[in-house]
């Protein structure tokens, strides 16, 4: 069986049974976390992998039960928020409480606060309307929030609009996802198909300075599921108007645009609403130069579509584990204390665009306070998803950074990039790179020039036969995964619960993690080592 590729979608119903399999043996075990060692331990046990030591204090401290516990406890905070914990939300309010006061209440060495900014909120006025010309054929779209009976729906943070005249509407290339897809479209309104290697709200970013006067994303028809329009969401710093259509409209409105003769005319009207706050926590080290800070990041939100468990609980807890296992470490004498002020965050509202992150960083370069100036920061570590169900080790490619990152901060991401690099293998663990694309929250801080890097175990792209085959050498058939199907099947989607985590993947992801900070932390050169000029 372990050599037939099957489609992601049969690999999803089979990965959510051995998870669940899993999940209920676990609750059987009546939560006792000896039973989770054990389960673990027979994993590893039966892996090729010979037992080496983990080079590292920190990561000797990591166990997949203390991540666990806050995982169930997230999962407990999503059961009683109507199953997610998306910003502005009561699961959100209840995660970045139950973070605070774990930070606060069970360590007590960590100097931890929050720091509250504010979102732009979204609501329509009155329901949107697109109107079309086709070869002097007008058409009034249905609209609807029911998606399955609707010709349109409204994508959020989309801006307000209303045209006086009818506009021509063009076709963007590969899905919008290319600056190229954007160039000589101004004042025209762009018709983009749903896929691609991107999100919409990169679509909507990569169409942001082309003088486009608005976005219609259409759903792709590619299954009988794919043809009502879909939620669509922008980042909260969006500019432009937009809607999401069904694949019928669009497709027939792409058929006339390339012929030119699709015309449209939009008419977007919001409610004007006060924007809503949302915290960032964040814990410090009592020890180390807080003019020379290593800020270790994942974020605290989900999407509104589900618990968010691996996306990114995962990381949250990661977290929270390197953060209460150092300040247990710096209590006892024999650890070498890092020369560097240790700064752990969660961030809020990663997920409509890095909203906290940026934040954080837009305030640290015009702070003048020592320690909270962008100059102070040295480096950021970022933990996003953690344990996907068919993860992979992956490293944050240095190489790949985007094209107009500051030069200053690759030398040191690239360095970073090598010493997760040389842990995998001195572990006898595979690995793999990852794009270092900015879509998680150490793309502000790079784009600062701060150095950055991190280990994740990946979100919505495939696992390779020669993947699976790489993995099964090192770490057996049973921890292999499954080649064909997606690293994460349940990425952003109501099934990413506590089912949805590789125990044994999460685990030793969660110790390279450790291993990177503690490898900065105790290095006497670490600002020469990352800025070498
Ligand atoms: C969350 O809800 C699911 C489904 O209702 C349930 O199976 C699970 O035990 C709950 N988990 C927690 C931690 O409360
Ligand atoms: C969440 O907390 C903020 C204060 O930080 C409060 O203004 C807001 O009303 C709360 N939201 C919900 C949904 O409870
Ligand atoms: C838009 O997204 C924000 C952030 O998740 C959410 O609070 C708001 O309710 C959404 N608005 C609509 C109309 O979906
Ligand atoms: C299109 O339909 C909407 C909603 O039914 C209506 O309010 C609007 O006046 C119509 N516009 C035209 C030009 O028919
Ligand atoms: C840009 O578009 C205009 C008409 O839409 C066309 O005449 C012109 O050749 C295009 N320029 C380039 C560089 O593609
Ligand atoms: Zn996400």
């Amino acid at each position: 069986m372990a050599s037939i590729d099957l489609s992601p979608r049969t690999m999803f119903v089979f990965l959510c049974t051995i998870c669940l399999f899993g999940v209920i043996t676990l609750a059987l075990a009546a939560a006792t976390l000896g039973t989770i060692n054990k389960r673990f331990d027979s994993l590893t046990v039966t892996t090729s992998t010979t037992q080496t030591k983990l080079n590292s204090p920190l990561a000797e401290t990591i166990r997949i039960d203390d991540l666990v516990n806050h995982l169930r406890q997230l999962q407990r905070i999503a059961n009683e928020s109507n199953g997610n914990r998306a910003i502005n939300t009561r699961g959100f309010n209840a995660t970045v409480d139950y973070i605070y006061n774990y930070l606060q209440n069970q360590i007590g060495t960590l100097q931890v606060t929050r720091r509250t900014f504010t979102i732009r909120n979204f609501a329509l006025a009155k329901n949107p309307i697109l109107l079309s010309k086709i070869e002097g054929t007008e058409k009034n779209y249905t609209y609807s929030t029911t998606l399955a009976r609707s010709e349109f729906t409204y994508a959020n943070y989309s801006t307000a609009t209303k045209f006086t005249d009818y506009v021509r509407v063009v076709s963007i290339p590969n899905f919008g996802c290319s600056e190229d897809a954007w160039k000589n479209v101004s004042g025209l309104v762009a018709l983009i198909k749903a896929g691609g290697k991107c999100t919409y709200a990169e679509k909507g970013m990569l169409a942001a300075d082309s003088g486009i006067q608005a976005l219609l994303f259409y759903s792709d028809g590619e299954t009988s599921s794919n043809l009502a329009p879909v939620n669509v969401r922008l980042r909260h710093t969006n500019k432009l108007p937009a809607l999401a259509l069904s694949y019928t409209a669009g497709e027939a409105l792409a058929t006339a645009a390339s012929m030119g003769t699709a015309f449209v005319k939009l008419e977007i009207e919001l409610e004007n609403m006060p924007p809503f706050p949302v915290d960032n926590v964040c814990a410090d080290t009592p020890h180390g130069d807080a003019t020379q800070t290593i800020v270790v990041g994942s974020h605290s939100d989900s999407v509104p579509a589900g618990p968010g468990i691996n996306d990114n609980g995962s990381g949250t807890a990661a977290n929270l584990v390197l953060a209460a296992n150092l300040a247990r470490l710096y209590q006892t004498s024999n650890y070498k204390k890092y020369k560097y002020r240790v700064r752990f965050c969660w961030w809020a509202a990663e997920e409509i665009g890095l909203a906290g992150s940026s934040d954080y960083v837009d305030k640290a370069k015009v702070s003048t306070e020592p320690g909270e100036r962008r100059a102070d920061i040295l480096v950021n570590l970022n933990f996003d998803m953690a344990g996907s169900p068919n993860f992979i080790f992956g490293i944050y490619d240095a190489k790949t950074a985007l094209n107009g990152t500051p030069v200053e901060a690759l030398p040191g991401s690239q360095k970073i990039t090598e010493l997760y690099r040389d842990w995998f293998i001195g572990q006898n663990l595979p690995w793999d790179y990852r794009d270092f694309n900015g879509r998680s929250d150490y793309g502000p801080f790079l784009a600062a020039g701060i150095a950055a890097g991190g280990v994740a175990t990946g979100s919505d792209a495939v696992k390779s036969a020669a993947q699976r085959d790489k993995y099964r050498q090192s770490i057996g058939e049973e921890n292999a995964g499954f080649a064909g199907a997606i690293l994460d099947p349940c990425y952003h989607l109501s099934c990413d619960t506590l089912v949805n985590i590789h125990l044994y993947g999460y685990e030793k992801l969660v110790q390279a993690a450790a291993y990177g900070l503690e490898y900065l932390g105790q290095r006497d050169d670490l600002k020469t080592w990352l800025y070498p000029q």
